[in-house]
């Protein structure tokens, strides 16, 4: 977790920093801070969002700088905790992101050798490290430093000697290089650079790279070494809110736009057929899913998706416990689920199966990431920058991600096919109409506000979407919700039903139609109030429950895009309706880059 920036340059480094830093926030924001070299090495940091420690920064003219944006997990959120920490002299400073797994053993060797530490984190071992090898030479001492640290990092060190140079380090977490005109500039993610430059390099595991604004050299176990210059795709205006309120209601409406351009690329017009960038191997004997959080909700769609068109097997399993299990793996293809690419537990979990002997592939949304060195090839979802931490267009890209790839497998007959390609085409259009009725879900979501706990329930297909549904509100709105496959209700949950514990039913005319009613009269038989979002044109469902949502219809397959789609808004208005930080919720952040 945890973003870093840095700049070295002709230009006045701390308003850069700050913007930085603002498009970084989504990796954690419970403290920030910078260091610049100007008049000597000046550190300012607190336990507060970058918005806010702006207010306060005195002007400083320093061309070098560096930044950081936490989410905590050695040290409470506190000033002392927050980035960048500096050596005993304060003439160093150091961000990081990542985690230093040896720092105890290390903080007791460098008390003992009379270094003075001040936080909790097991970061400030690296300064003090630093300090200890310094001769003048920066980049010696932090090549010496690192030698002594295991685990995760990607660093970048400043010292007050050595102005007008920036050295920088990744180990296991991401690091990019923008490339200026006498200027480059450094973070953990893209995003941040992209109001800057369009040129960047992407750092590898054990570079180290010392970074003047006239140039830059990267090492890599003592080798210099050269990577590729990327152009990157997204631009300003895709990191920007473009009028919205928030993040999130942008990223909600732009669904259409990512459905229309991943199937139009993909699908073609003039013969039936889907072609991929990546090339699976059918006769694998299954497909094992790894995922965190919605990404496993969108593989729990995916299982469904490609064992009823594909026909093959397919597992799916949290990647936070993959890493336990005693699993038996076969001829297996491994894919791992992340929007981001860069979540611990699911990069772990791919290692795992590569290591048991799984093909392995990723579908991600984000080019260079972490889980793309890991996997032999990725899928790339093209949601573009998703900067709430609440996951959603990203989420439905990885439906459509699955649809293709099923559809690429298919093992349906030619009308099949031809129906479901019609019918996926036909999604943009739908997701729209139910954008459309934003006012009426904006209703349901001041409705739910009011309430403390949630049930989403449903079956088949749509289960999943329940269990998003539910992650959804609370991540956001934070109200308790529980997602539910309906016929589980009666088996324990039903003893909280009572008239202020309101259920969000999911109801389609498949086969669920029939259990999915029985389900809705039992609950109203406890008095909960029923949302129910039911397909346009199906009469029956207002008899029984309290209000409805209709939604376009659609296949059933397709179902969990239109739906998870209303219930995205659904969150986002309640939450909306109770003040909360939508974008930024408490506690979270976008990257889970620790397990
Ligand atoms: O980047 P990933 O898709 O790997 O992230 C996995 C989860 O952390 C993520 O989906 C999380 O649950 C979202 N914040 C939910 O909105």
């Amino acid at each position: 977790m945890c973003g870093i920036v840095g700049y070295v340059g002709c230009k006045e480094a701390q308003p850069i920093l700050v913007n930085c830093l603002k498009r970084l926030e989504y990796r954690g924001y419970d403290s920030c801070g910078l260091a610049l070299l100007g008049d000597g090495l000046q550190v300012y940091k607190d336990a507060v969002r970058i918005g806010e420690l702006e207010k306060v920064l005195p002007p400083n003219g320093g061309r070098v700088g560096i930044g950081h944006t936490r989410w905590a997990t050695h040290g409470r959120p506190s000033k002392v905790n927050a980035h960048p920490h500096v050596d005993c002299r304060g003439e160093l400073a150091v961000v990081h992101n990542g985690i230093i797994s040896n720092f105890l053993a290390l903080r007791e060797r460098l008390v003992s050798e009379g270094h003075h530490f001040s936080s909790e984190t097991d970061t400030e071992v690296l300064p003090h490290l630093i300090e200890k090898y310094y001769r003048g030479n920066l980049e010696e001492a932090v090549r010496r430093a690192l030698q002594d640290v295991e685990g995760s990092y990607a660093i970048a060190v400043i010292h007050r000697k050595n102005n007008g140079e920036l050295i920088a380090a990744r180990h296991e977490s991401p690091l990019l290089i923008g490339l200026g005109d006498g200027e480059n500039f450094l973070a953990s993610d893209a995003p941040a650079l992209v109001e800057y430059t369009d040129r960047v390099v992407y750092l590898e595991d054990g570079d180290l790279v010392v970074m003047h604004g006239e140039g830059l050299k990267i090492s890599n176990q003592g080798r210099e070494v050269v990577r590729k210059e990327h152009h990157l795709e997204w631009t300003a205006k895709d990191v920007g809110k473009a009028g919205y309120e928030h993040f999130m209601l942008k990223e909600i409406h732009e669904q259409p736009g990512v459905i229309e351009e991943m199937v139009g690329e993909c699908v073609s017009t003039i013969e039936p057929a889907v072609n991929l960038e990546v090339s699976i191997d059918r006769t694998v004997d299954g497909i094992l899913l790894l995922a965190c959080g919605t990404s496993y909700y969108a593989a729990m769609v995916g299982q469904q998706v490609l064992e009823e068109v594909a026909r093959l097997p397919v597992r799916v399993e949290l990647a936070s416990e993959f890493s336990y299990s005693r699993t038996v793996v076969g001829r297996t293809l491994a894919i791992a689920i992340s929007q981001s690419g860069e979540t611990a537990d699911t990069n772990r979990a791919l290692k795992k199966a590569r290591e048991l002997g799984c093909r392995t592939m990723a579908i991600t949304n984000v080019r260079d990431s972490t889980v793309t060195r890991i996997a032999e090839q990725s899928f790339y979802t093209k949601a573009g920058p998703e900067i709430s931490v609440a996951a959603t267009k990203s989420f439905t890209a990885q439906l459509i991600a699955f649809y293709l790839i099923a559809l690429s497998l298919a093992e349906v007959d030619a009308g099949t096919f031809r129906r479901l390609t019609q019918e996926l085409r036909l999604l943009p259009s739908k997701v729209q109409r139910v954008l459309d009725s934003e006012k009426v879900i904006a209703g349901y979501g001041r409705r739910l506000s009011g309430y403390e706990s949630v049930f989403y329930v449903a079956r088949g297909i749509s289960y999943p979407v329940a269990l998003e549904g539910a992650l959804k509100i609370k991540e956001i709105a934070y109200i308790h919700a529980e997602g539910y496959a309906a016929g589980e209700l009666k088996h324990g949950p039903f003893a909280l039903l009572r008239e202020k514990f309101p259920v969000v039913a999911l109801i389609f005319r498949d086969d669920t139609y029939e259990a999915m009613l029985s389900t809705i009269k039992e609950i109203k038989a406890r008095e909960s109030p029923v949302l129910a979002l039911a397909e346009e044109g199906d009469q029956e469902i207002a008899k029984y429950v309290d209000y409805v949502l209709p939604l376009p219809q659609t296949d059933r397959l397709f179902a969990p895009v239109v739906t998870s789609v209303a219930l995205q808004l659904l969150a986002y208005f309640a939450a909306r309706s109770r003040g909360c930080p939508i974008d930024t919720p408490r506690n979270l952040a976008k990257s889970v880059t620790v397990e």
